[in-house]
Parts: structure tokens; sequence; C-alpha cells
């Protein structure tokens, strides 16, 4: 029978599978409790953060609980490593510990306030502090964790909390939660305010997860510069009269437009959707908008003038039928 455990945001619930339906049981009423993690070797096992009054654990599957001794009282998220049973606790304002012991003792990982972003951290409805949103212990590797700033970036750090990387590329910075796979060792995920990334390498690179449209634009685009390649070398009879003779194209507007014009606006238009994508794949989350309007919208603009629309010297009609 399934069990689930569950934090409301003002209490704990535990949800029972019976035979006649499920029953449920609250406790820790009006804790302010916002977030839970289940040890994983053992399933009565849980630590639940509360928002005003530090970290209470059950070893009775809810039914009896003990205040873990925490020095910070506004607990925001907390993770059970797979790998090795560390218990992570993450706070308001932004701070991260550390217990070895089952949540007896704890040590705070003070580096990550080390980290060169740390004075840009800030949460939009409360904009003079932060928290640690998310914790997210590699269930493969006991020394690689992730940690997630709302709002400030995602951390890594590969020496089980002492060292602590600064906001990874092309993550989100407003992160919400995070992920790893189950078996695939390298691979996580996480999702952010603005979108989602995921990784391939342990978290310390990340690609956005939302850009089907630049890629399926980018695609289309190629496609088109070959067919527009094979028509300029082999196929167009304009370009033909016009490699005949170069100097004389040249002072014919129809003919130029062909030669020169219309591929060269192409290609530009092209490229700024490459490298925008480029750029934008590098760029953070809360500048990438603005990256993709730049590039895209320049892009845009060379390939609408390289059209040849009906009116110009080498214009062709919008309908043929
Ligand atoms: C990348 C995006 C491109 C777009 C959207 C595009 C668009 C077009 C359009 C709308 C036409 C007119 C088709 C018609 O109504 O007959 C055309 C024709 C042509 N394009 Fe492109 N083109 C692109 C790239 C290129 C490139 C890179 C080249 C050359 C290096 C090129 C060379 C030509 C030629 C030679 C023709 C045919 C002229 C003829 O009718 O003989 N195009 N293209």
């Amino acid at each position: 029978m399934a069990r689930l455990y569950a934090t409301t945001g003002s209490s704990f619930a535990r949800l029972d599978e019976t035979p006649g339906g499920w029953t449920a049981e609250a406790s820790l009423p009006d804790s302010a409790a916002q977030c839970l993690a289940l040890d994983p070797e053992n399933p009565d096992t849980v630590y639940v953060g509360l928002g005003a009054g530090g970290l209470r654990k059950t070893t009775d599957g809810g039914r009896t609980w003990t205040d873990s001794g925490l020095p910070e009282h506004q607990v925001f998220s907390v993770a059970v490593s797979a790998a090795d049973g560390a218990v992570y606790v993450g706070t308001e304002p932004s701070a991260l510990f550390r217990s070895d012991d089952g949540g007896s003792s704890w040590r705070e990982l003070a580096g990550l306030l080390d980290l060169p972003s740390r004075s840009t951290w800030s949460f939009p409805p409360r904009p003079w502090t932060s928290h640690v949103r998310w914790i997210a212990p590699s269930p493969h590797e006991a020394d690689t964790i992730l940690a997630g700033i709302e709002l400030g970036g995602l951390m890594r750090s590969t020496d089980g909390g002492e060292h602590w990387q600064d906001h990874r590329p092309g993550a989100q910075r407003d992160v919400h939660s995070l992920a790893w796979h189950p078996r695939t060792r390298d691979r996580a995920y996480e999702a952010g305010g603005g979108g989602a990334a995921y990784s391939e390498d342990g978290g310390a690179t990340w690609t956005p997860a939302d850009d089907r449209a630049g890629f399926w634009l980018s695609m289309v685009l190629d496609a088109q510069f070959l067919l527009g390649l094979i028509l300029y070398v082999f196929l167009s009879p304009f370009t033909h009269a016009a490699f005949r003779d170069i100097g004389g194209a040249m002072g014919n507007s129809g003919l130029r437009f062909w030669l020169v014009e219309h591929g060269f606006g192409m290609i530009v238009g092209l490229a700024l959707v490459h490298v925008g994508r480029v750029r934008a794949r590098k760029t953070d989350s809360l500048r990438r908008h603005r990256v993709v309007a730049i590039f895209f919208g320049l892009a845009l603009v060379a390939i609408i003038v390289s059209i040849p629309w009906p009116g110009m010297p080498a214009g062709r009609p919008l309908l043929r039928w």
C-alpha cells in the first residue's frame, strides 16, 4: 500500500492507502511546514522545514516530532543524499547547513556565501533577502551538490559543500526546483521562473530546454540556404546571365539583386539567427529574452529587406494561382 507525505504551507500531512480508500493524518498544525525530505533508507524518517520554526524530524512516519536544533529558523529546503545519507538544509537569508549524523548536529557550509554573485541575490517579493530554494545532492556522486538560490542562481559543489562554483552557464537564475536523473549519472534537470534547463555533465553546464522555436527556425533557414545555393550556382537563369557579364550585371538592379543583394542579405540573416542562439545559450535567464529579441529581430529585418517583393526590379508575385 502506498504512503504519501506532504507539507501544505501550514502543516504536515501523511496519507495512507487502505483497501477502503485513503486516510489522511495531519500533524505540526500551524507550523508553516513548507518543505520535506525523506530518508531514502527508512520511509518512516522524514525531515520537515518550517517557515519560522527550524527543522523537525520524525522517525515514526509523522506521529512524533523532535526539533533538530538548527541555528536558523526560516527553512526553505531540505534534502537527504541518497549517496551517503548526509542531510542538507537551506534557509532564508540564504545559508546552507549539513548534518552527517541524521540531524543531531549541524555545520554551516559557509563557502556558499563567499560566491562573487552573492551581492546580487534578491527575492523579488522581499528584495532585501533571498533563500536557498532547492538542494539536490547527486544520488550517484556523494560530493556533488546543486543548490538553487531564489533569486540568485544555480550553484554547484564537487567537494560535499565546502567550496562552491558560482551560477552555472545556461541555467536559469530564478531556480525553483532541481532533480537528478535516477540512473543516468551526469544528467540533471532545472525548473526555473523563466523556463527549464538540463545538464549532461553533472551540473557543470546547462542547456535551456525551451529553444524549440529557435531550433526549427534555424533548421528551416539552413534548408532554404542550401536551396538558394543550388539555385544560385546551377539553376537560376538570372545568376547565369549575371556570371557571363558581372560588370554589366552590377549596373542592372534586377540582376545585381540576384547576384549580390539577395544572397548576401539572407546569409546575414541566417548568421544572426545562429549567433543569437549561441549567445542566448550562454546568457543567463534574466537577459536571455533580450538577446533573442535583438538577434532574431535583426535577422528578421535582414531577411525581409532581401526578399524579392512585388514591385521591386527583381520582384516576384506573392501569389501565383
Ligand atoms: C536563407 C534564407 C533565404 C530565403 C528566405 C530566400 C528566399 C527566396 C525567395 C522568396 C525567392 C524567390 C522565389 C520565387 O518566387 O521565385 C528566392 C529565390 C532565389 N534565391 Fe533565395 N532565399 C534565401 C537564401 C538564399 C541564398 C543564401 C542564396 C544564394 C547564395 C539564394 C539565391 C536565390 C536564387 C538564385 C533565387 C532564384 C532566382 C531565380 O528565380 O532564378 N537564396 N529566394
